[in-house]
């Protein structure tokens, strides 16, 4: 009889950064950290989309019981915005997997949801590339909220539509959507530890803060601005292109209702940001897989830039 000795799987080969994943995809690699690193990594269900999928967040904890400062980030809240969730699983991959990186966990908790809006994601996948809202049927007219004018602070004020056609529609009501429901209690929820909220977007590349419902700047735009530099520079040391910073209405345009606002105006989060990263593609929105990793390895400098202010800060 011969002994064939089984030929251990490397840990490596989890996750792919050659191609987009589908939804499936990604919550077996949220799974798979959480039992390959089950001291580290818990990953829970904060609620359900439309469709009823449900949404992940990942929490990536080196100890403190919980009493650690929290970087909350999102990501896919726009369905067609391919890199964010890339960029998303990038962050979780180094911060979990990288054991280089192992200094930004030291003292800080990231909670990472990478998929906001799965059911908008997986639609731009088997119908239409170019989808942006979530999948609700409120209306009999179209389909889909746009979540990131749903939140309710001077919700529908500016640069919303109330036509349900619309990309930009804001919902028949503020958090009329599951899906930007689950984000607000989780925020609510975990209010007293999150320091700093980042959500990914595309296509920029732009840094902006609140506020999205005003030209006013929030009174600290002070620190929210020279941060962003801060992360901007480190990311362009690595090769990456240079971010415009500003606020979200000055340097992009009006719009009320982003999870941006809310989360700093409701939430009481004072460091709050929405990143476009840089675009591709012929769409702007469809940079090729190939690009990924491209894309995604410079990004990565801001996000340690983030991480070490709030390390530095409340850490
Ligand atoms: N491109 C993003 C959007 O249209 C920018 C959001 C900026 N934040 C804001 N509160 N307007 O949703
Ligand atoms: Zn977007």
């Amino acid at each position: 009889m011969t002994l064939v000795k089984s030929i251990p799987k490397t840990p490596e080969s989890r996750i792919s950064f050659t191609e987009y994943q589908r939804y499936d995809e990604i919550r077996q690699y949220l799974s798979q950290l959480a039992s390959s690193y089950p001291s580290t990594v818990t990953v829970q269900t904060i609620g359900q989309t439309y469709e009823g999928r449900p949404l992940d967040i990942i929490q990536i904890s080196s100890g403190g019981d919980g009493s650690r400062p929290v970087i909350l980030i999102d990501a896919g809240i726009h369905a067609r915005e391919w890199i964010a969730p890339a960029a998303a699983l990038y962050v979780i991959n180094q911060l979990v997997e990288n054991t280089a990186e192992s200094a930004l966990t030291d003292s800080v908790d990231w909670h990472i949801i990478p998929v906001l809006n799965p059911d908008g994601y997986e639609y731009t996948f088997t119908d239409e590339r170019m989808w942006r809202k979530t999948r609700s049927r409120a209306s009999i007219l179209c389909t889909g909220v746009d979540g990131n004018r749903n939140f309710d602070f001077h919700w529908n004020e500016v640069g919303a539509s109330s036509y349900p056609c619309s990309d930009t529609y804001a919902g028949s009501e503020a958090f009329s959507e599951s899906e930007t429901q689950a984000l607000r209690d989780y925020i609510l929820a975990n209010a007293n530890r999150i320091k700093l909220y980042l959500t990914f977007h595309s296509y920029g590349p732009y840094l902006l803060y609140p506020w999205g419902y005003t030209s006013e700047l929030p009174d600290d735009w002070e620190t929210l601005d020279a941060l962003a530099r801060q992360a901007d520079a480190a990311q362009q040391a690595a090769g990456g292109p240079s971010y415009a910073i500003g606020s979200s209405t000055n340097v992009l345009y009006a719009a009320a209702g982003g999870s941006d606002d809310w989360t700093k105006g409701v939430g009481g989060v004072a460091l709050s940001y929405t990143i476009e990263l840089p675009g591709g593609g012929s769409q702007g929105f469809n940079p090729p897989a190939s690009d990924i990793l491209n894309l995604v390895t410079p990004f990565f400098e801001a996000v340690r830039v983030f991480g070490q202010y709030v390390a530095d800060n409340y850490g």
